[in-house]
């Protein structure tokens, strides 16, 4: 018998690509890094961990989402999942994928391999029907071409991680998606819903300092992948909601005015005491909204699940 999973390396993060992003993150301001650095071994643990937080609810509350309307999901032969990660509420969409010994191609595409390789062989232990395919892959680049018939695909972008996206490259992003897919194919995407600012920064600083270890650890990451003289615990977490742009943005805040030799990038660097380093943005979204920028990339809103107390959406939209 083959081996039912098979993983593909289209592009891995890579200290090249790093040094790329913070040489052009330091001409910012504020001097920004792309969250996608977070997501080290240790980075992805904590991520886990802030899922499993009193404060932090849009994981359990999609969770219950999911679990309430999985079945009402059209049935597809080709489930693609952005942003994977460890794909555990992906679950939930292959129980009701599968049901009835259905056949499914599963495709989570990430851009760290090890959560990958991990689900792959959880997920093709658990489901019979199952075949994975996973891929490596950085949904900032071009996401064609996808695996799957024309029409018979579902893409997942669960999570809100599309709330990393600020309004142009979310727009670039669901172009990307829509010249990857084909009519007929389906896009179930996870957001988070502007709510209570207090809710949301304590979403984002909790009480045990988890999301700020998190925020920290790129510090880490940097140090070690740019040969940088970086300490994590030079820097303060800093957790804000900016009510106009309706977003979370997560800052480190130098602890001490330092300069940082970056030797990767043969470059120094002056940081100025209290001065912010931006980390990621996380934008909080309005159904309405959500529809018409859908709409402007080509896809066509069929529903919108919301929880009870609508602090989370799941939309499930038709590629036009
Ligand atoms: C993975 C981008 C959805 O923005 O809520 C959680 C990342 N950062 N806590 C989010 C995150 C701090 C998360 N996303």
């Amino acid at each position: 018998m083959s081996a039912r999973w098979t993983i593909q390396e289209r592009t891995t993060p890579n200290p090249t690509k790093l040094a790329e992003d913070v040489r052009q993150g330091l001409s910012q301001s504020p001097v920004s890094i792309p969250p996608k650095w977070f997501y080290d071994e240790k980075g992805s643990q904590l991520f886990d961990e802030i899922t499993e937080l009193a404060e932090y609810y849009p994981t359990r509350t999609e969770q219950a989402i999911l679990e309430q309307h999985a079945d009402e999901l059209p049935a597809v032969d080709t489930l693609v999942e952005l942003g994977a990660g460890y794909s555990r509420k992906t679950r939930l969409l292959l129980e009701s994928l599968t049901r009835g010994g259905r056949a499914l191609h599963f495709v989570p595409l990430d851009v760290s391999a090890e959560p990958l390789l991990d689900a792959a062989l959880r997920i093709t232990a658990d489901f019979p029907t199952v075949t994975v395919t996973g891929v490596v892959a950085d949904f900032d680049d071009e996401l064609a071409p996808l695996p799957g018939t024309p029409g018979t695909r579902m893409v997942a972008f669960l999570g809100s991680t599309i709330g990393n996206l600020t309004p142009a490259p979310r727009r670039a992003f669901l172009q990307r998606l829509h010249r990857a897919t084909d009519p007929g194919d389906w896009f179930l995407l996870g957001a988070d819903l502007v709510k209570d600012p207090e809710r949301l920064v304590r979403a984002y600083d909790d009480a045990r300092g988890v999301t700020a270890a998190f925020n920290k650890n790129v510090i880490e990451v940097l140090a070690r992948e740019l040969d940088a003289n970086l300490t994590a615990d030079d820097f303060d977490h800093v957790a804000r909601y900016d009510t106009e742009l309706e977003r979370i943005e997560m800052r480190l805040r130098a602890r001490r005015a330092m300069t940082v030799n970056l030797k990767g990038l043969d470059l120094a660097w002056h940081l100025a005491e209290g001065e912010e380093i931006l980390t990621e943005t996380s934008a909080k979204f309005r159904v309405e909204g959500l529809r018409s920028e859908l709409g402007d990339a080509g896809f066509e809103v069929v529903t919108t699940w919301t929880d009870p107390a609508g602090d989370f959406s799941l939309t499930l939209s038709k590629r036009l």
